[in-house]
């Protein structure tokens, strides 16, 4: 990769991290934004996304916590990137189409509860964060994952426009869909992951708080790169 003004500028590596519900726009707005600031990109959701794809393969029963360890022995998570973004591998196995099913979501979200199922994966999001420049997105990065990130975003939407804009991504996909069963995905997930005890869903005390109900995509990806330059130069000692 080549070098970007922020190497360039202060030879240190930026960590990014946007954290909010489901359908907030946060992996479409990372993407865009980390191409335009020349970063990487690093889908949390999807590793959560793939040991529930584990599971429900293996037919534990997602809610059974003690079903869901006694197999994170046997489940390897690894991550690769190629021009289109993130790919996620499950065992070697590209899962990357496997995963965004609806029925994986709920999954997800109940493995995602299980505090061994979270240092897992909190290991491997650090390891790559360590050493180049990253827009990580997900529920708990500026919480818990990189609380030293320069800069957090906690980007949400109405519930409404939420499962609204989830429904067109599906359509678009060929997935059959139901508004309101698109609607109580989402309704459960947030509720699941703000209750959760262990690194729960919730708004760093250092981010940015940002609603993007009634702003483009453009918008969005404009204010999150105006952000990462302010903060740059914010840090220049
Ligand atoms: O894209 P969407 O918002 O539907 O979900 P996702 O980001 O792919 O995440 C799927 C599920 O993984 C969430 O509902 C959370 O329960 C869990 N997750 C988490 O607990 N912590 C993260 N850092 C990322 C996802
Ligand atoms: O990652 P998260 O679940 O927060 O949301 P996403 O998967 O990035 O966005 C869900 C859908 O909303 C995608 O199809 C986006 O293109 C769309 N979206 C939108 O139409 N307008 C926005 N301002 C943000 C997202």
């Amino acid at each position: 990769r080549m070098p970007d003004i922020f190497d360039e500028r202060f030879g240190k590596f930026m960590k990014i991290a946007i954290d909010g519900p489901a359908g907030a726009g946060k992996s479409t707005i990372s993407k865009g934004a980390a191409k335009r600031l020349g970063f990487v990109y690093i889908d949390t959701g999807a590793m959560y996304r793939a040991i529930g794809l584990a599971a429900v393969r293996r037919g534990i029963d997602t809610a059974d916590a003690e079903g869901v360890k006694s197999i994170l022995d046997d489940v390897d998570v690894a991550i690769r990137h190629n021009e289109n973004g993130q790919l996620i591998f499950l065992n070697g196995e590209d899962v990357s189409t496997d995963i965004r099913l609806p029925e994986i979501s709920v999954a997800a979200s109940n493995v995602a509860v299980i505090p061994e199922v979270r240092l897992k994966l909190v290991e491997l999001q650090r390891k790559l964060a360590a050493d180049t420049d990253v827009i990580m997105d997900g529920r708990d990065i500026g919480t818990y994952v990189l609380p030293d990130a320069e800069l957090k975003i906690y980007l949400t939407a109405s519930v409404e426009e939420r499962a609204n804009r989830r429904c067109r991504e599906l359509k678009e996909k060929g997935v059959e869909t139901d508004f309101d069963a698109v609607k109580a995905d989402i309704e459960y997930r947030d509720k699941n992951d703000s209750g959760r005890e262990f690194a729960p869903l919730k708004p760093a005390d250092d981010s940015v708080y940002m609603d993007n109900t009634d702003m483009t995509l453009e918008e969005s990806i404009d204010k999150v790169c105006e952000l990462a330059h302010s903060r740059r130069v914010g840090n220049k000692v």
